[in-house]
Order: C-alpha cells, then structure tokens, then sequence
C-alpha cells in the first residue's frame, strides 16, 4: 500500500540568484544563474519516491531537451514516466525563479505543455489511477483537468490530495471528494476570502473552509510551522529551526513527505512531523528538485540551534 500518483506539472526552473529583488523599472545582474528541474508536481513525485513510495506521474511536457532532461531526472529517482505525454508545437513548462539572500523567491510560470494536459491524457493513463492509493495535484495544470481527475478518482475509490497551488477559483463540491487539502497562508487568504496575518485569522479562515465539507485540511505557515484541522482536533505544529538559503520546493515536499507517512500508517501529527523536517532540509538547499533529501538524510536530521 504505498504506490502514489502524482497528476500535476513539470517545469525546468530558471533559477537567478540575486542579493535583493530588482526595483520597478530598475535593471540588475544575477550573482549566479541555474537550471534545476522543478514544477509542483513533478518536485512532490521525486520528493515521494526519494522517501520511498513507488511513485508513478501523469502530466504534459514539450518535445526537445527541457523534456528530456526532466524524464530523466524523474527516472533517476524511480518515478515512472509511462504516464507523461509530449505535445508537439509546444515547449516545456519553464519557471522563472529569483532567489534573494534571505531565500525567499518570485516566480513567473510559462506553462507551456503543462496547460495542454488534457482529459483525455488522464483516460489515457486511468490505469495508473486505478493502481494508486493515494492521488496528489496541484493546480498547475488546468483547472477543469483537476476536477475531472478528482471526481474520476473519488469514484474509484481513491484518496486524493489536493494541493490548490498557484491558487485558482473552483467548484467547492470538490471540497467534499478529497482526503485532504493541503495549502499555504497566502492560498488560504485568497480561498477564503478573509485575511489570514495572525494565528487567530488563520484558525477563523482555515475553519470556513473546513466547514466546507473538507475532511483533513493542513495550512502550512512557513518558519512558524503548520496548522492542522481534521475531525478531532485543531492544533499548530512547530517547524524545525534551520538556516534557509532557498525555500523553494519546501511546500511541495512537505505535501510529499505526509503522504509517504500516511501510507506508512503514521497519524496526522507524527506525518506533519516527518513533513516538516524533510521541509526543513529543502530550505537549507538551492533549488527544487536538486534540495529534495532521501529518507535516511531526514532520518538524520539534526535542527540547528
Ligand atoms: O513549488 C516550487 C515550484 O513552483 C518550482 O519548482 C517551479 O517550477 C514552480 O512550479
Ligand atoms: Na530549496
């Protein structure tokens, strides 16, 4: 029981550092500039199958070497790629990332592929989602595609996480199918419509849409840790304390790592546990998919005090 299949995006991250993000209108150099495979999801398929799920991936990229370089990074790790389609006349999804030196990023997307993802990609590979036990999707690919791929999954049966990044408007019946939602304070503030800048908004946000039919739902608050609301309790999670250099890609192995604990038959706390500390380590790393640890690396790691 631990086969996850990620439905989601794939992007190659155009990765410049920088000391401070460049004013309106102000022109700046970079001190270094990357090329690191990411997307949301294909960051949480490699996070998952490097903490040990059997992990299998539907998704869209361009013909041409950005395509490629990202399969082969994927199979690297063990994720299989059988579910991933190439789309002619289009490019690969590319993620224009500045990293300041605080660690804390913008990004511009240009979807490409990843916005050609269909349903019919999805019956393609329907196979794999009957094969799963737990289903992961982002919002980086096209909305109708989401809901399409959680209603057929919730009439097979299977568990779905949605993680609702970037944020887009969609139909809260979906609410009611997932397993759980897990999302940030600025996706919070934007689903719910409410301010979410102390502890108490964001308990009253994140409680609004609970009430919407959610069964599980986590709001993940940076350095401050996590929030959890599921039918029992509600309770604040602590992060673990580290030195950040790049925090991207911290969310998506997060929402990677509770899914791995979940199958492992961990309860919601001790997954938001083991979550956190394999986010703590991405942040302390450049880039997405090249920060993401294995097991044994958050099996040994040490907070820094
Ligand atoms: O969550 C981080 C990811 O967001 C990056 O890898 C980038 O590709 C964007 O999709
Ligand atoms: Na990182």
């Amino acid at each position: 029981m631990n086969k996850i299949l990620v439905v989601g995006s794939l992007n190659l991250d155009m990765v410049l550092k920088i000391s401070e993000f460049p004013k309106v209108g102000e022109t700046i150099s970079c001190n270094e500039f990357l090329k690191i495979n990411g997307g949301k999801g294909a960051n949480q398929a490699v996070a998952a199958s490097k903490l040990g799920a059997d992990v299998s991936m539907i998704g869209k990229v361009g013909f041409g070497s950005e395509g490629r370089q990202i399969l082969n990074g994927l199979e690297e790790v063990g994720v299989s790629t059988a579910g991933i389609n190439f789309e002619k006349d289009e490019n690969t999804g590319l993620a224009f990332i500045t990293v300041n030196n605080n660690g804390e990023n913008k990004i511009i997307i240009s979807p490409g592929a990843n916005y050609k993802l269909n349903s019919s990609d999805v019956d393609e590979h329907k196979q794999l989602i009957e094969q799963c036990d737990l289903l992961l999707i982002q919002l980086e690919i096209p909305i109708d595609v989401v809901e399409y791929t959680v209603k057929l999954a919730s009439r097979l049966g299977k568990k779905v996480i949605l993680n609702p990044a970037p944020m887009k408007m969609f139909s809260d019946q979906l609410l009611s199918k997932l397993y759980t939602l897990i999302m940030n304070e600025t996706e919070l503030e934007i689903m719910s419509g409410e301010s979410a800048a102390n502890d108490k908004e964001i308990e009253q946000a994140a409680n609004k849409i609970k009430n919407k039919g959610v069964e599980k739902l986590i709001i993940t608050l940076g350095k401050r840790g996590s929030l959890l609301l599921n039918n029992e309790e509600t309770v604040f999670i602590p992060a673990f304390k580290v030195n950040t250099v790049d925090t991207t890609a911290a969310g998506d192995a997060f929402i990677a790592a509770f899914s791995v604990g979940k199958l492992k038959g961990m309860d919601d706390r001790s997954a938001i546990q083991f979550a956190s500390k394999t986010s703590a380590i991405v942040v302390t790393k450049v880039g997405a998919q090249s920060s993401l640890p294995t097991l044994v690396e958050v099996d040994q790691f040490q907070e820094a005090l």
